[in-house]
């Protein structure tokens, strides 16, 4: 395994963002994490380990080893009359295993086409889109921990997941390595199509009876139009958290604000999107030197051409003290921010 040093991570982060690293290497298999961890990792002060580098904000040169996650592969393990079990390694694109599944009439995770990423970083954040989220048909991964190199299973009721959130970013933030990750999907899939734009598309395009294909190439149609590829315009997509607020607040709000969008929550909280709190505070489509927010989707902060890290991330908080300001809720990023 060769570590190279002074190298950039452009290539590396959907910000597009020119930090470079002291050292730098791949890991292609679970003997080369392994190896790193009994081995490797007493040499180096700090190590950042990148998937698909869709879900954070690199604000400075990074002093230590970057290891990127190439541990790639799709396995189906177990099968019965109405599901399968697929194993997919966590350096897989996750939407590769979105193709794979849709492609197998495998059901569970077509609306969660296009996401960026890689599926080590799928339970980490429970990544959600278009009403269905990671958890729902998540089973178990696999984690190598980062000091004893052992191998533990995690089956979902410990994982933790909630709303962009798991126990990898909580108690056990830091401590492991995602090495796979399986899912149980459903033969005989039942869409979802009841959330935002999906039925309208289909029917535009006269499906009565939508198939899975069908749920994923609306999901792929909506992305596009809205979120733009990072290979073009630098983001890592929602920069933050819907924020959860208690029901007398977002009453309080909609007083002033009666055309508030929000969704009840089971806990009895209120869900306003953050997008539409970005928006009202003026910052839709502003451009601020080489940053701002997206004319389509005020959630995203986009890189324009040359932003650093930490002007992106100073634009970050003058949205999110804006906010705090106007409505009195302060937006957590759901990004990672690396300093
Ligand atoms: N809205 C605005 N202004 C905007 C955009 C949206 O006011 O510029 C309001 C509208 O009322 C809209 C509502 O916000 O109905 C929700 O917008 P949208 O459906 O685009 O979704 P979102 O809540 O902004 C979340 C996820 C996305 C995911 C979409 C679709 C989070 C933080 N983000 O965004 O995930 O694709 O739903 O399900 O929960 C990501 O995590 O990176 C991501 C892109």
């Amino acid at each position: 395994m060769a570590i190279l040093e002074y190298l950039s991570l452009k290539p590396h982060n959907t910000f597009g963002i020119d930090v470079c690293t002291h050292y730098f290497t791949r890991v292609q298999s679970k003997q080369d994490m392994i190896h790193l961890i009994t081995d490797e990792f007493q040499y180096y002060n700090k190590y950042l380990i990148i998937g698909g580098g869709s879900n954070i904000l690199l604000c400075n040169d990074f002093d230590g080893l970057v290891i990127l996650n190439e541990i790639e592969g799709i396995e189906l393990v177990k099968e019965d009359e109405d599901a399968v079990w697929i194993k997919s390694y966590s350096g897989t694109k996750w939407h590769d295993l979105v193709l794979y599944c849709v492609n197998n009439n495998y059901g569970g995770i077509e609306n969660l086409s296009l996401i960026p990423g890689t599926v080590g970083a799928a339970p980490m954040q429970n990544i959600g889109a278009y009403g269905v989220e990671l958890k729902d048909t998540f089973d178990s991964l696999e984690a190598i921990h980062l000091i004893s190199a052992e191998s533990k299973i995690f089956k979902k009721d410990v994982c933790q997941f909630g709303y962009r959130e798991s126990i990898f970013k909580n108690t056990e933030k830091g401590n492991y390595f995602i090495y796979s990750v399986t899912l149980k999907l459903s033969k005989k899939p039942k869409v979802n199509s009841t959330y935002g734009d999906i039925q309208k598309i289909l029917d535009e395009k006269n499906i009565s009876v939508p198939t899975i294909k069908d749920i994923s190439d609306a999901v792929i149609e909506i992305r596009q139009s809205k979120l733009p590829d990072p290979k073009e315009l630098g983001n890592a997509g929602s920069f933050f958290k819907n924020p959860e607020v208690e029901k007398s607040i977002a009453e309080k709000i909609q007083q002033d604000f009666p055309s508030m969008p929000k969704y009840d929550l089971p806990n009895g909280k209120i869900k306003i999107p953050a997008a539409w709190l970005i928006e009202q505070c003026g910052w839709k489509g502003k451009q601020i030197g080489q940053t701002g927010n997206h004319a389509k989707q005020a959630l995203l902060i986009v890189n324009y051409g040359n932003a650093s890290g930490n002007e992106i991330w100073q634009h970050a908080l003058n949205v999110q003290k804006s906010v705090e300001s106007t409505f009195g809720i302060l937006l957590e990023p759901e990004v990672n921010i690396i300093t």
